[in-house]
């Protein structure tokens, strides 16, 4: 989206040409390796995208909080106050769950116009939510010099995703929508938030996103199911050691899960979450070492274990990945985000990437009836001042 046209927009939405309202942007993002570890402690290996959303937002005096998006006409206003409630399930509870945590914080914030435009899909798995929460959490501290760190941004994204939308996610969407840097993926501890950027030097190969474009459906039970899960698992794995997480465990002891954890289910979660760590710390290495090929198959060993063990894949994300798998120049493909629709990632060789999307996109309506998007995105940056 280019500034000019988003400022051209704020004005035929709010008027008031006189005062031009401030820019700001943050990326959406997409995980190369490391799913459903976060909540567990664990390592993740995410990386910001090129798509994302744009904020234009300009103070009033006007006691009025006033929310609109070029994406669908769904306008919302609300008086400022000392706190705020959420109303159904309307797009407007990120920014104003993020408003809420900065009034929760002492930080009162006065009247606003605030004009969203978002080109990453919604509930793809993209991120399209700790997208919109940063990018106004970046704004409202720049606008009332609020002065928190962009850690504390993140936390605060978080936080109002948790508490006031009650999606209970981890920490990896926020994170690497904030502290994204091009070109780069970040490998973040989400015990110690410890992280560091590493290059992602992909040669002759890139990066193709596909979107299952199945309806979302239970995707929010369905993975506060999966939280529950793990921590019964570390309730268990109490009489093997004290963890606080299942991340502790380190690949070499996952047959104490089958020592300690007897129901069939609990101890492939905790499968998973273990061996995915483990998956993340390879991965990592082998890519610093331009091993593109170990890291493919690291992407879909990752995959069958979200497949098998998680069980958080089904059938749209299950046919783009086997099928993806059995064309030419696929260096690995998995799902990504919390599963069960959404996108799947792909490592793609450039000369077979044309090829690639028009034959998944036949093979996959053919098989679900569903037709696909393809996304062939660069890495960015975290979120910011435009
Ligand atoms: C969603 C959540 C993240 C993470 C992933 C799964 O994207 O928001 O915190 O748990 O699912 O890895």
């Amino acid at each position: 989206m280019e500034k000019k046209i988003l400022i051209e927009k704020f004005f035929e939405k709010y008027g008031n040409r006189s005062l031009e309202p401030v820019l700001f942007f943050s990326p959406g993002r997409v995980n190369l390796i490391g799913e459903h570890t976060d909540y567990n402690g664990g390592f993740v290996f995410p990386c910001a995208l090129d798509y994302g959303t744009y904020l234009a937002v300009r103070k009033t005096t006007s006691g009025m909080l006033r929310f609109s998006t070029l994406n669908f006409s769904d306008d919302f206003s609300t008086a400022v106050a000392d706190s705020y409630s959420k109303s159904g399930n309307k797009w407007t509870n990120y920014p104003l769950g993020v408003i809420n945590e900065f009034a929760g914080r002492g930080i009162r914030v006065s009247g606003l116009e605030l004009l969203f435009f978002g080109d990453v899909p919604n509930g793809a798995g993209l991120s399209s939510s700790a997208s919109i929460e940063i990018v106004t959490a970046v704004a409202v501290n720049e606008l009332f010099n609020a002065g928190l760190s962009m850690l504390e941004l993140v936390k605060l994204g978080q936080r109002a995703e948790n508490v006031f939308v009650g999606m209970n996610c981890g920490i990896m969407d926020q994170f690497a929508v904030g502290f994204g840097l091009d070109d780069h993926a970040i490998f973040l501890n989400c015990d110690t938030l410890k992280y560091e950027n590493v290059p992602v030097k992909l040669g002759n190969c890139e990066l193709i996103i596909t979107n299952t474009n199945k309806r979302r459906g239970l995707t929010d039970s369905k993975y506060n199911e999966r939280r529950g899960e793990c921590e019964k698992a570390v309730e268990l794995l109490q009489a093997y050691k004290p963890i606080r997480n299942l991340s502790e465990l380190g690949p070499g002891e996952i047959s104490a899960l089958d020592t300690y954890i007897t129901d069939p289910v609990i101890r492939k979660r905790a499968k998973h979450v273990v061996s995915e760590n483990g998956r993340v710390l390879e991965a990592v290495k082998v890519l610093s070492e331009n091993n593109l090929k170990r890291f493919g198959e690291l992407m879909n060993q990752s995959h069958d274990s979200l497949m098998e063990d998680y069980e958080v894949t089904g059938m749209e994300l299950d046919t783009l990945v086997y099928e993806g798998r059995k064309l030419p120049g696929v260096i690995g493909t998995r799902m990504t985000g919390a599963g069960f629709g959404g996108c799947t990632v792909s490592i793609v060789e450039k000369e077979h990437a044309a090829a690639f999307i028009e034959t998944l996109g036949t093979t996959y309506t053919e098989k679900t009836g569903l037709k696909p998007d393809f996304y062939r995105p660069r890495i960015g940056n975290g979120a910011g001042r435009l």
